[in-house]
């Protein structure tokens, strides 16, 4: 019934996350409320590790996308469980640095990092760099020379490939703002400016397609365009990059009729596919990366908030109030996303009503979805909003002045605070 493990529902008929009831959470701490499963967050990550070593042999790293939801105790837990850590800015690289995470295990993203972000990184030892742009290379090169440093870095390559996702999260095709495109030669061209640059050691070659992807095709398609493109630069430049990143983009559950194949069975895919493709072109078989985000932490995240109005108009729809809304969850207003919603106190009762679930902000467009099926719904009740454990925490704003809600972390029904709810003064502190 549930998008989630983590999710069931006690005798008294609420809704619970990690055996936490929500109803107590949400009495505890106030609302809104992001709640995280750890449990379920450290079940993902073996997961996908265990895959790994089941169908590659281990020759690889599980990467957690951090933008997907960045704070220092998912920085500690990721340490812990032993996987890398993709991070896109200076402000996820700071997070992720002052939890001490493993600097060879990081992997920095980005199309335009500034200057201040490469010096952090170079001074923080970050293991890889993953490379944009032709702009980016040289002057990664000068800021490494001027540290007396040799930096390690990927190349972020277009496969041409047309994920069938959102078109604001696909990424892969030659009309995108990220990395260097194959078909136009870009891509050769950086690989022979990259060893030709003396503080630069280029190891390997990353992609990432897109993202809240169903269909395995796009990935391995995109195996055999980064494959093939491998050997081609060993054909043409006589060398040998070891690494490949195929970057993340699985889709989770965010409504019963989602069904995306179980993880295991695409890194059995795309493990197949990478054997097949170096088998057939002589090539040896490379370290692999898998970049996850929402897979790790989307089913592992519920948001509590609190119905102000019912306003039914007839013939029209109901639009159920919220004390949030798109300040802590502009996944709705941006890509139109579906969620599943529930009466947190009547979880297991039939879903009576279809509702707008409207958020606070003076937007018409500031909502969690529209035509939501839901048990009654009445003022004063708790709704939980399923699945929104990646790109949402991450994804806030302070539109409006309205304080981000706080993150509760639960593991087998012990709950902790491990960000602090905003207050007004927290967001007018840096006014001057
Ligand atoms: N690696 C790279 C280089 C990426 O750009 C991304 C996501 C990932 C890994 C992780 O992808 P995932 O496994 O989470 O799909 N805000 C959008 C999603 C944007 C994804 C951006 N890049 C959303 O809410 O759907």
């Amino acid at each position: 019934m549930f998008v989630a493990d983590c999710l069931t529902i006690n005798d008294k008929g609420h809704l619970c996350i990690d055996q936490a009831d929500t109803l107590a959470l949400a009495a505890k701490y106030g609302t809104p409320l992001y709640v995280m499963s750890e449990s379920q967050i450290r079940t993902n990550c073996r997961r996908y590790q265990e895959s790994l070593q089941r169908f590659y042999d281990g020759n690889g790293l599980i990467v957690y996308a951090s933008k997907a939801f960045c704070c220092k105790e998912i920085c500690r837990i990721i340490a812990q469980e032993g996987l890398g850590l993709d991070v896109v800015s200076g402000g996820e690289l700071y997070t992720a640095a002052s939890v001490k995470f493993p600097g060879e295990k990081i992997y920095f993203h980005g199309n335009h990092k500034t200057p201040s972000e490469l010096v952090a990184a170079l001074e923080y030892g970050v293991g890889t760099i993953v490379v944009d742009n032709l702009e980016e290379l040289s002057l990664l090169d000068r800021l490494a020379c001027a540290q007396g440093k040799q930096q390690e870095i990927m190349l972020r390559i277009k496969p041409g490939v047309d994920a069938h996702t959102h078109q604001f999260i696909r990424t892969g095709q030659i009309d995108s703002k990220f990395g260097f495109a194959l078909e136009t030669g870009e891509a050769l061209l950086a690989v022979q400016e990259a060893a030709r640059l003396s503080h630069i050691r280029l190891t390997g070659l990353h992609c990432h397609i897109g993202s809240q992807i169903f269909d395995t095709e796009p990935f391995l398609l995109a195996v055999r365009v980064m494959v093939g493109f491998l050997a081609q630069i060993r054909q043409e430049t006589g060398l040998t990059l070891h690494r490949l990143n195929l970057g993340g983009g699985y889709g989770i559950c965010y409504t019963p009729d989602d069904d995306p194949p179980m993880y295991e069975a695409y890194l059995q895919r795309v493990s197949t596919v990478v054997r097949e493709v170096c088998g057939l072109l002589d090539f040896p078989l490379p370290y692999l990366l898998l970049e996850p985000g929402r897979s790790i932490v989307g089913p592992a995240g519920v948001t509590l908030y609190t119905v102000g109005s019912v306003k039914e108009i007839p013939g029209v729809r109901t639009y159920v109030s919220i004390d949030g809304g798109m300040t802590d969850n502009p996944r709705y207003a941006l890509y139109q996303s579906r969620y599943q919603i529930l009466n947190a106190r009547q979880a297991a009762q039939p879903q009576t009503m279809r509702v707008t679930l409207a958020g606070r902000c003076c937007e018409s467009g500031d909502l969690i979805g529209e035509d939501l099926p839901v048990q009654a719904l009445a003022p004063g009740d708790t709704v939980a909003v399923l699945s929104t454990g990646a790109y949402n925490y991450s994804m806030a704003s302070h539109y409006n002045r309205v304080p981000n809600p706080p993150v509760v972390m639960v593991r087998d029904a012990e709950d902790r605070l491990i960000v602090k709810r905003e207050s007004w003064e927290d967001l007018a502190a840096r006014d001057l």
